[in-house]
């Protein structure tokens, strides 16, 4: 992996540093007593301290500078560098496979790119018509080159049984969530591509409204993103609206732009989506399976980046969601625990079908996670902060209403006090278990604002209380043999974990981690074959459900239907 990375900058935005069995050693050592050694620290203290925004801002930047160029299945990487570089200097570069060999190529200068489009030839074919859009999407041909393999960068996660047996490699559970999240995180890689195709969209939307901007939101960005999870993306129409660019004359004369009025903010999301989704179908550059499912709460444009090998879903003025993402990031860089916790639990719930790919009445990743951080603000002390205490951190700057909801929290991360909490992650990991394993979901809600149980306003199987708007359950869609399920393997893993920690040695392999992400040890019990069968046939009835609703009106369950 290492060796196919030909980029200046190997830092991951989120991620952390020493992947090596040595440097994994050294941390075994010293997670017993819950510290860090110095060169953990100051890795740690080095990428942490980013804000969001400056994040992204340097990341689309990176987009923005970058192409992606279509290759042949062998290419001659020297001469393919010298070829580009004609047009400017290369910054970076890294080829990676989905279903053909492509790369990405960032420029110094952004003229280099004008160069390079303006060499770069209208395709012509003698049976099809081409449609003419220019775009940062190429591919290059290489006749005569003496053409060799280049080393692609994976953009897949490890295959699962792979990644139990590196877990059992592993010294303690710390050890083991560790390389877990080294494992499955997103990679620099896959960051970089992930920006680049919403620049790739972003340059679509632009052409009819110059001053909007594609932003990413979700795993993509908010410090829990797993290789190959989808890219979620947002239209950010925020600055079209109200706000004079010019000078107006004085006096009493103004002028305003001549708008088309429509009945609601919804109607003009599904008119502005609509004509986006029928140019990403028409001309999109490498998108296909471009689905429209504008009735949806939250209407959307549905689509796979081929080339990329992203599942899209593209939304319009969607704030709220932007700043979700940032508070999630704010919580995955505080304590470096909160990401190994959440992608191990994220694991696990993948795993026993707790929460799945097809929308249903599971637990979603963004409840999951939410439950983890309300997990992690009941411990004493506490490991994270409350949302409350957050927003007591917040500077004028930090102020923030959107939609009439309060989004006020600190967003300068060197401001957040560290925890005094210094339980280790294994301690962490089978205090969730029993956490879960015996709260009262009949009677309390999740609330990460206040760090504290409530009773339920209203009867939901499972109550987590949106951070923002803070009348809605972000996880009303999951019923109440879910939460039943999830109590269950809860339990059943938690007795699993305490049983190996009581002997005194890993007598048993797979241990740990790697044991609660294979099935349990009463999988064969006719309990759990019962319960599988439910599941199974809960799947295909939600399956059938979803199929139906997009046949018959385009609409289909997607994430934030989830909450009324
Ligand atoms: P993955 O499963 O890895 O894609 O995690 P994700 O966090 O990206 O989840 P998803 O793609 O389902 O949703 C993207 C983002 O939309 C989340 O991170 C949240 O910010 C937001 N979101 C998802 N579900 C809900 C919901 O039920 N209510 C609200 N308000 N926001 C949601
Ligand atoms: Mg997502």
């Amino acid at each position: 992996m290492e060796s196919c990375i030909r980029l200046s900058s190997v830092v991951r935005s989120t991620g952390r540093a020493l992947s090596t069995a040595a440097g994994r050693q050294q941390r075994a050592l010293v997670a017993e007593a819950g510290v860090f050694t110095d060169q953990e620290k100051q890795t740690e203290e080095k990428h942490i301290r980013k804000n969001f925004e400056d994040v992204q801002k340097e990341r689309q930047n990176q987009g923005r500078h970058s192409v992606l160029i279509g290759c042949p299945p062998k290419v001659n990487e020297n001469k393919f560098l010298k070829y580009l570089s004609q047009h400017g200097k290369v910054a970076n570069h890294f080829f990676f496979s989905s279903n053909s060999t492509n790369a990405v190529v960032e420029f110094v200068d952004a003229e280099s790119i004008d160069s390079l489009l303006a060499a770069t030839k209208i395709p012509t074919d003698e049976d099809m018509c081409v449609v003419p859009f220019k775009s940062r999407f190429i591919k290059i041909k290489a006749k005569d080159l003496d053409q060799h393999s280049v080393q692609c960068c994976p953009q897949s996660s490890i295959a699962f049984s792979d990644l139990i047996e590196k877990l059992c490699t592993g010294e303690s559970i710390e050890d083991q969530a560790q390389i877990l999240l080294e494992e499955l995180q997103l990679t620099e890689e896959s960051i970089r591509l992930r920006y680049l195709v919403s620049t790739l969209i972003s340059d679509i939307a632009t052409a009819y409204f110059p001053e909007a901007s594609v932003s990413l939101y979700g795993s993509s960005v908010n410090s829990f993103g797993k290789m190959g999870c989808d890219l979620d993306l947002f239209l950010d129409l925020e600055s079209l609206k109200g706000h004079r660019t010019g000078k107006q004359a004085g006096g009493s004369i103004t002028t305003e732009f001549w708008m088309r009025r429509v009945s609601s903010r919804r109607a003009a999301q599904q008119k502005i989506l609509s004509v986006i989704g029928e140019c990403l179908d028409g001309f999109g550059p490498g998108c296909i399976e471009v689905q429209k499912i504008l009735n949806a709460r939250c209407p959307l444009v549905r689509f796979s980046h081929q080339a990329a090998g992203l599942p899209c879903d593209l939304t319009a003025d969607n704030r709220i969601a932007l700043t979700s993402s940032e508070l999630l990031y704010i919580y995955g860089n505080i304590d470096s625990r909160v990401r190994a916790l959440v992608f191990a639990l994220r694991s696990w719930a993948r795993v026993h079908g707790i929460t799945s790919s097809i929308p249903g009445h599971w637990i979603t990743n963004f409840s999951l996670t939410t439950m983890i951080l309300f997990f992690l603000q009941k411990r004493t002390p506490p490991v994270i902060p409350t949302l409350d205490q957050l927003k007591s951190l917040a500077g004028k700057k930090d102020k923030c209403i959107i939609e009439g909801n309060d989004c006020t929290f600190i967003r300068d991360l060197n401001k957040v006090k560290p925890s005094a909490n210094t339980e280790p992650l294994a301690t962490l990991l089978i205090e969730f278990l029993e956490f879960y394993g015996k709260f009262d979901f009949k009677t309390h809600c999740i609330d990460i604002r206040k760090g504290t149980e409530k009773n339920k306003p209203e009867s939901s199987p499972l109550y987590i209380q949106n951070p923002f708007e803070q009348t809605l359950n972000i996880s009303k869609n999951v019923n109440q043999s879910q939460v039943h399920r999830f109590v269950d393997i809860a339990q059943e893993s938690a007795f699993i974990l305490q049983d190996q920690m009581s002997q005194s040695s890993k007598s048993k392999n797979p241990w740990g981690l790697a044991s609660i992400l294979l099935s349990s040890s009463t999988e064969n019990s006719s309990t759990t074959k019962k319960k599988k069968k439910v599941e199974a046939r809960e799947r295909i009835v939600s399956l059938l459900e979803s199929l139906r609703n997009k046949d018959n009106s385009g609409k289909t369950d997607v994430k934030p239907e989830a909450e009324h």
